[in-house]
């Protein structure tokens, strides 16, 4: 099995450029299909979940032409009725974003139940709620989720707890109801924000995304446009904890510094300095950084998708420093590896107690979900010695080139596959 053979030390230095948001994309690739025109889609990442949404789209009958890496044309003038249930569309949290593009546009929609990172629960009773208040009939069977409405009718609805996932799905829905929707206690994501900016491009009547009353009106039909997807933050926020794990100095090009405000804070207290420009953020890190606590949080809290790189960055700081997760109950899976790598952490419920030490050192490691993989490889790149980093089919979901940006930061990782070329890898980075 490929995994990425590391050799950890060198402190991170120089630019890289970030990619397209992967969860904006799930969502705009999803509602993309709700025109019957074309729709010309710029900025996508190139990762796994991405190639997983435009084979599910592709497989109802929308035309995707690939005008260059990172650009698609789509066209869903001629989707079929028929179940989304592929093997792809399990795997990714994404797909559920099917149900409220087709509920919106055909008024049906029959999608598997998405899978994604096992990072807790993951319910969606929300998302339910919202299409049943639209005047869609919803129910789970088989493993699939179908709603059904001979109409659907806006309404006011008050999400009980803050979900991306819910808000983006019902927003969709909505935005080709009869008449006002308005949902209360929304998500004010980037991402979310970024769908209405889509929505609206084609046609629909959204209002107030990014806070948490969104008004939408619906409308009958969309046209086509040309939209470009926004930086991904998480992407961006892992290569400014890299910087800081290796005591670094990277410049992060093409993202939007306003997105990164939570995570710049947190830099700055525990010691870094950050310099934001226009598109880019500049990290540096110069000396051993402190300790802090640090408590997940929807936006603009800190980011859920942030906490394992934080850890590992606090896991080298000095002093006892406490993170809280408040989002996903399940999210510390990484801590055992990360343990094994010399951090010491304990983990009491939803916080981790981490005091820090002063070096970590290389193993061999398994990737328990995206983002944690993420962050155990920032760890290696940190640590003395080699690591070995297993399950990167998790990383793949959502880092475009991973190891090539790390490369041109001057790290040495690399994809190998056999034993023979982790040997040779080993011989090299000497
Ligand atoms: C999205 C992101 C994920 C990120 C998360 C939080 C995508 C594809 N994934 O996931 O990377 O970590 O936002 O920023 O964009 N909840 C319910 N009922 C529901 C829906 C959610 O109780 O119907 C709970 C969840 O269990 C969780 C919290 O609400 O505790 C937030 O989840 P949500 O914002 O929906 O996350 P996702 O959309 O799944």
């Amino acid at each position: 099995m490929e995994h990425y053979a590391v050799k950890g030390g060198n402190p991170l230095s120089g630019e890289v450029e970030i990619s397209g948001a992967k969860n904006a994309a799930l969502a705009i690739l999803a509602a993309s299909i709700m025109s019957n025109e074309t729709v010309r889609i710029d900025n996508v990442p190139d990762v796994s979940d991405i190639r997983a949404i435009l084979r599910a789209i592709e497989n109802i009958g929308a035309v995707v032409e690939r005008v260059d890496r990172h650009t698609f044309k789509i066209n869903g003038a001629l989707i079929k009725d028929a179940p989304i249930d592929d093997d792809y569309v399990k795997k990714i949290r994404g797909s559920y974003y099917l149900i409220g593009s087709l509920l919106g546009k055909y008024k049906r929609a029959e999608v598997t139940l998405p899978g994604g990172c096992n990072i807790g629960l993951r319910p969606i009773d929300q998302h339910i709620k919202g299409f049943r208040a639209l005047g869609a009939e919803v129910r789970v069977e088989h493993g699939m989720i179908v709603a059904d409405a001979g109409d659907l009718q806006g309404a006011h609805i008050y999400m009980d707890v803050v979900s991306v996932g819910a808000t983006i799905n019902i927003m969709m829905a909505a935005s080709m109801a009869r008449g006002m929707t308005i949902i209360e206690n929304a998500a004010k994501e980037p991402h979310v924000v970024d769908l209405a900016n889509f929505l609206n491009s084609m046609g629909a009547q959204i209002k107030g995304a990014g806070t948490d009353v969104i008004r939408i009106r619906g409308v009958e039909r969309f046209h086509g446009t040309e939209y470009s997807i926004i930086p991904d933050q998480i992407e961006a926020g892992t290569f400014m904890f890299a910087a800081a794990a290796t005591r670094g100095d990277v410049t992060i090009k093409n993202v939007i510094p306003k997105h990164l405000e939570s995570l710049s804070a947190k830099l700055m207290e525990i010691g870094c300095q950050v310099e934001e420009s226009d598109d880019a953020v500049r990290v540096v890190a110069t000396k051993r950084l402190n300790h802090t606590h640090v408590k997940t949080l929807p936006y603009p809290g800190f980011p859920t998708d942030m906490q394992p790189q934080i850890a590992v960055v606090l896991g080298l700081s000095s002093g006892t420093s406490i993170v809280t997760e408040s989002i996903f109950e399940n999210r510390f899976k990484y801590v055992d590896e990360l343990t094994r790598m010399g951090a010491q952490v304990k983990v009491e419920g939803n916080t981790a107690i981490i005091d820090g030490v002063s070096r970590y050192t290389g193993a061999s490691i398994m990737a328990p979900d995206l983002r944690a993989g993420a962050a155990l490889v920032i760890a290696a790149l940190a640590a003395d010695g080699f690591s070995q980093i297993h399950d990167i089919y998790y990383i793949e979901r959502g880092y475009e080139d991973f190891p090539e940006k790390l490369r041109s930061l001057g790290a040495e990782i690399e994809c190998v596959e056999t034993e023979r070329e982790q040997r040779k890898f080993e011989f090299r980075a000497g």
